[in-house]
């Protein structure tokens, strides 16, 4: 079917008609069975020649369903605020009491608008509004599915979900502006931070850790946004990602002697290509007699040692004070007898402490930075190391970079919407001004894609036999010689 058809079809068969009529409402408007329409086809591969077609205009937002019981709803909802007050956000009051108080409180709001409700009606008016006052309205269904990994909120009337790599628009919605901003609030203040036109952006958590921005107007300029990373309640193992074709089973046994060696590890990617995943991943490598420290802007990382501390920064408060940084987090690791340094992210000046870390005798730490090649990964160490305003020439930056990395992961998300480990590439030292890398793994594009637009390709050996090999070998870490042999992952046995 040609792309236009199948974006035709969206249309026709599209969320207005999937709606579960009982569940729609204009509240509540995501019923999990709705399916969204795929609007970015154009993340396919570029081989499939229909793709090629102009972008179609995207599908018409599905007006919500009418809801005979939305006005109630909505007084109901505003009664409610206003007689539970401050104690929505009150800590010493837990979500159950909240719940139980709220619950009564409606009973009573509700008796008294003195509408006819059977008691079906009434029962699921008052779940409704408890979800939308207590819970997260729209988004409780997206957060329950845990086939989307990504909620995005682009104002009330927008919300686009990641599934299987892939975006599409749901068909949930919130009713306002101002039901949005409630949950927004409800969201930040249970991480005791607030959000106001004075500090209009935020970084939270939920409560079953998953990672939240949201930012306001006037910054946001057409409505509020909220970006919602779910957290993977089962983090993904080695194996996952081998079933994913992310990476290889011999690739894997790689990074495994890679950890195990202490070699310094970077995993490079851009924008949520899967760059804490692995690291996670790679840390599951470190054996569990290591005091391993973690750092991070907001715990992501999920380590099952039992020997593991961790450590988040801190925003600055209010007035301005009390930020805690990265840097200085990596600054107090090193105080802390760490076998082990994971950062989450370098962003910034820790960058020339972690470098400095690896270089006298902190090896084996592993962190992620956000580039999109190996060499891209440098060049963003350099910047990065600038950033520590110590005005280093650039030659010295580099000899530190060359001198601390071992290896660069780079992992990227493809056409086709899936996760792929493109390099594993040895940073050799200098050659004049120049880091040296060498590939001992890249992707193969060669191998074209399958019917469905996933790109068949794997990352293959280069059969250039890195140094750090010699590592293993005087580690005593088993490993075949023969993985890094070129053609050991033929098509034939794909
Ligand atoms: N190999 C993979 N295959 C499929 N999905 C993956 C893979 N790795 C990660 N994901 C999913 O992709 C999303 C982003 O993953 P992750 O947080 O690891 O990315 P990131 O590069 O660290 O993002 P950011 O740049 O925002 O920090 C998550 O929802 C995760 O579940
Ligand atoms: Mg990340």
């Amino acid at each position: 079917m040609k792309l236009t058809d199948r974006v035709e079809a969206a249309r026709r068969d599209g969320p207005l008609h999937k709606l579960d009529k009982k569940a729609g409402n204009g509240i509540v408007s995501a019923s999990k069975a709705v399916t969204d329409v795929v609007l970015q086809p154009s993340t396919n591969a570029s081989a499939e020649p229909e793709a090629q077609a102009p972008t179609p205009e995207p599908a018409p937002i599905p007006a919500p369903p009418v809801d005979p019981l939305a006005e109630l709803k909505e007084r109901a909802a505003q009664e409610l605020f206003g007689r539970i007050g401050t104690r929505l956000n009150d800590p010493s009051l837990s979500e159950e009491q909240l719940h139980t108080y709220a619950r009564a409180e409606l009973g009573s709001i509700v008796s008294a608008e003195q509408v006819p409700l059977s008691p079906e009606e009434r029962t699921r008016l008052i779940a409704e509004i408890g979800a939308d006052v207590l819970g997260f309205g729209p988004l409780e269904a997206l957060l329950d599915d845990v086939a989307v990994t990504e909620i995005m909120v682009n104002g009330h009337e927008q919300i686009f979900v990641e599934r299987d790599g892939r975006l599409s628009r749901s068909a949930a919605r919130f009713t306002s502006e101002a039901q949005l901003r409630r949950v927004i609030e409800r969201i930040v203040s249970k991480v005791g931070r607030r959000i106001d036109e004075s500090s209009p952006l935020v970084d939270a958590r939920l409560a079953d850790g998953s990672r939240v921005n949201a930012i306001i107007p006037p910054l946001a300029v057409d409505g509020s946004s909220l970006t919602i990373r779910k957290f993977a309640r089962e983090p993904f193992t080695v194996n996952d990602l081998v079933g994913f074709g992310t990476l290889s089973a011999e690739m894997a046994q790689v990074l495994d002697a890679c950890v195990k060696a202490k070699l310094n590890i970077i995993v490079s990617g851009g924008t949520g290509t899967g760059k804490t995943t692995l690291l996670n991943v790679l840390s599951a490598y470190i054996p569990s007699d290591e005091r391993i420290i973690t750092i991070e802007d907001a715990v992501e990382l999920q380590l099952q040692q039992d020997h593991v501390i961790r450590l988040e920064s801190r925003p600055a408060n209010i007035e301005g004070k009390g930020e805690v940084t990265i840097r200085d987090l990596v600054r107090n690791s090193l105080r802390m007898r760490p076998d082990r340094i994971v950062i989450g992210e370098c962003r910034g000046g820790e960058s020339l402490d972690m470098l400095q870390a690896m270089n006298t005798g902190h090896e084996g730490s592993i962190s992620t930075v956000h580039s999109n090649s190996p060499r891209d990964a440098i060049a963003r160490l350099e910047t990065l190391v600038l950033m520590a305003g110590m005005d280093l020439p650039l030659r010295a930056i580099r000899e530190q970079i060359s001198s601390a990395i071992d290896v660069i992961i780079q992992i990227t998300r493809l056409k086709d919407g899936t996760r792929r480990v493109t390099h594993v590439t040895e940073v050799q030292g200098m050659e004049g001004d120049i880091v040296t890398l060498q590939d001992a793994f890249v992707f193969d594009y060669s191998a074209g894609v399958d019917e469905a637009g996933r790109l068949l390709g794997h990352a293959v050996a280069t059969g250039v036999r890195p140094r750090f090999a010699d590592k293993f070998r005087d580690l005593g870490i088993p490993l075949s010689p023969s993985v890094f042999q070129a053609n050991l992952v033929t098509r034939s046995q794909r």
